[in-house]
């Protein structure tokens, strides 16, 4: 039974949500934790992750080659329990969508989850592979914290 539902935001749902939406998959049972990323942008609506921050995970086993970009979408304060985002622009963007301030519990810097409050994972998308890779280590450990924090309140 699923019993909490995270999902992982960006800007454009095709770099670093889909990493950190991977990631966390990857380490958790399917049963009982459910995981999806969105962007807060339409930009890339219904294309497949970019093949940078495809490579990158499939180098560390992942595949997240099946991933499909959506737009972040209000009812999804309804079904999430978490709502991580990866920068302070994502977080104003989905922070001036929430109703009311059980919403605005939910949504937290991806970054604060390791200790470096304010933190922001950097926008890979107009560097080279190097960045991708950054951005891979940095969420890796992220979700690393997210997921024994998981075994203290799920
Ligand atoms: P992401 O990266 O937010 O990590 O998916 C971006 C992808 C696309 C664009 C910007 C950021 N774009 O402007 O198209």
């Amino acid at each position: 039974m699923v019993k909490y539902r995270i999902l992982m935001v960006c800007l454009g749902n095709i770099c670093r949500s889909p990493l950190a939406h991977g990631i966390l998959q990857n380490k958790l049972p399917q049963e009982q934790y459910f995981i999806d990323s969105a962007g807060t942008s339409g930009y890339h609506n219904g294309e497949k992750p970019d093949p940078r921050s495809i490579e990158v995970a499939l180098k560390y086993g992942i595949d997240i080659s099946n991933q499909k970009s959506r737009k972040f979408n209000v009812t999804d304060f309804d079904y999430f329990d978490k709502i991580y985002v990866m920068d302070k622009s994502n977080l104003s963007n989905v922070l001036a969508l929430a109703r009311n301030s059980e919403d605005k519990a939910k949504v937290e810097l991806i970054l604060d989850s390791i200790n470096s409050e304010n933190q922001e994972v950097p926008d890979p998308y107009f560097g080279g592979n190097e960045g991708f890779n950054h951005v891979f280590k940095l969420l890796n450990n992220a979700c690393e914290i997210i997921k024994s924090n998981l075994e203290n309140i799920t």
